[in-house]
């Protein structure tokens, strides 16, 4: 009898025990089925949407504002990998402009995402805390507040992003500068999206027939304006003409509102409500098929040209485009720099090699943009010949921003009325 109950008990268990097995297996094929239904889908029909975003901040520098060291990079690339292990992000790629640290993420989660705010923001966290135990210059520079609530705008730190949907192909650009402000792209951005002498696609390319759409941002008031090129060029130019005030955030491509460009508007000064270090912006340009060529976006970097920051982000200095081995700021700490990184996005990522290290070209490491450094040599050099005499030192409309009021209250009581 025992022996009928034991076999009986037996019985029973493998008999669940069959059926689980069933169950679990009917699970995982419907799980797979389901997997290659969503891929599928997701391969021929939805287009697939990846976001690209830039955040960077002054988390302190070496040897006064001049580069970001080792052990602060070091920190950026272990939170990003540990972030890509764990699937927040899909790619990655740590740098420097100057004394700014710039994490490059591409992701899935969109614009504006918590997660990847939160993961920038604590990474800028973790490396003001190296930076502070290194007694680093200006450690935390850009952690402008401390409570963290989903989104690093208006915290300090800058950010670009784009949500796309791929194309076949996706080439990408990504602009970091030192020692300047957002405004620094207008000029660029302009001739890249509206000026023909610039960019040939847009008179030769079909593609680009209708022009492109140009959001500006009035920093000063925080109110926007979207103007089309061709036909309102003349608007657009009167504003952002302006670069301390009128920046250019955002650019569609007019006829299908495709997303070309996005900037950073961050302006630390207005944030602070004092001059604490130069805003140094990011600026995320899409290349190609129906867009201005690699080489379009580029060329406007073969001359310098004149940007608001370089020493204490008071004076007017040549912007200086340099590949990632001169993203050092050193002379009357300057004079302003813009590093160019070259890539493709591809099924969410960044093309990457088969160690899974992403590709990432050095733009402005080339000798085609060695007459523009001799020429932002000589006009640094024209322009520092004149001290704190206007125009190399900023208006005092724009220092009223920054360092002026104190100065004048220093000196309002010597102040006395003048004859008339
Ligand atoms: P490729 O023929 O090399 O693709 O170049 C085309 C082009 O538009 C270059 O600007
Ligand atoms: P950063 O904004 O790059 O820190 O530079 C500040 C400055 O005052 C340089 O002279
Ligand atoms: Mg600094
Ligand atoms: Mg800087």
């Amino acid at each position: 009898m025992n022996i009928t109950l034991k076999n009986g008990i037996y019985g029973k268990a493998n008999t669940k025990a069959h059926l689980f097995e069933k169950v679990r297996k009917s699970f995982k094929i419907l799980l797979e089925k389901l997997h290659q239904i969503l891929r599928f889908r997701r391969l021929c029909k939805m287009p697939e949407k990846t976001t690209v975003s830039v955040i960077k901040c002054d988390v302190g520098s070496l040897a006064g504002h001049h580069t970001v060291p080792k052990p602060l990079l070091d920190i950026g690339e272990k939170s990003l990998k540990k972030a890509q292990k764990s699937g927040l992000i899909n790619s990655h790629y740590v740098f420097h402009a100057g004394d700014d640290l710039e994490l490059l993420m591409v992701h899935e989660k969109g614009e504006n995402n918590p997660e990847i705010h939160k993961l920038a923001w604590d990474t800028f966290l973790e490396a003001t805390e190296k930076a502070k135990s290194l007694k680093l210059y200006g450690a935390g520079q850009d952690i402008l507040r401390t409570a963290f609530s989903g989104n690093v705008r208006g915290m300090g730190p800058g950010v670009a992003e784009m949500e796309i949907e791929e194309r076949g192909s996706d080439p990408f650009v990504v602009f970091a500068a030192d020692k300047t402000e957002p405004g620094a792209f207008n000029y660029p951005m302009f001739k890249i999206f509206a000026d023909p002498s610039n960019t040939a696609g847009l008179v030769i390319d079909p593609g680009m027939a209708g022009g492109f759409k140009f959001e500006v941002l009035d920093v000063m008031e925080n109110k926007k304006v979207v103007l089309k090129c061709p036909e309102e060029m003349y608007d657009l130019i009167a504003l952002i003409g302006t670069p301390g005030r009128y920046v250019v955030s955002h650019v569609w491509r007019a006829r299908d509102d495709l997303i070309c460009a996005a900037t950073s508007t961050t302006k630390l000064s207005l944030i602070a409500g004092k001059y604490v270090g130069k805003d140094d912006p990011v600026s995320i340009v899409r290349a190609q098929y129906g867009l201005p060529a690699l080489g379009e976006i580029l060329v406007p970097f073969m001359h310098t040209y004149f940007v608001e920051g370089w020493m204490r982000g008071s004076h007017w200095g040549p912007l200086m485009p340099v590949g990632l081995k001169d993203s050092k700021c050193t002379a009357f700490d300057g004079p302003p720099r813009i590093v160019a990184l070259g890539f493709q996005v591809s099924h969410g990522k960044i093309a990457s090699d088969d160690s899974g290290d992403p590709l990432i070209s050095d733009l402005f490491d080339d000798p085609a943009f060695d007459l523009a450094r001799r020429e932002a040599v000589e006009y640094a050099v024209a322009l520092r010949r004149m001290g704190e005499f206007e125009p190399a030192r900023l208006s005092a409309e724009i220092m009223e921003y920054t360092t002026l009021p104190k100065v004048l209250e220093k000196l309002k009581d010597k102040f006395v009325k003048a004859e008339s």
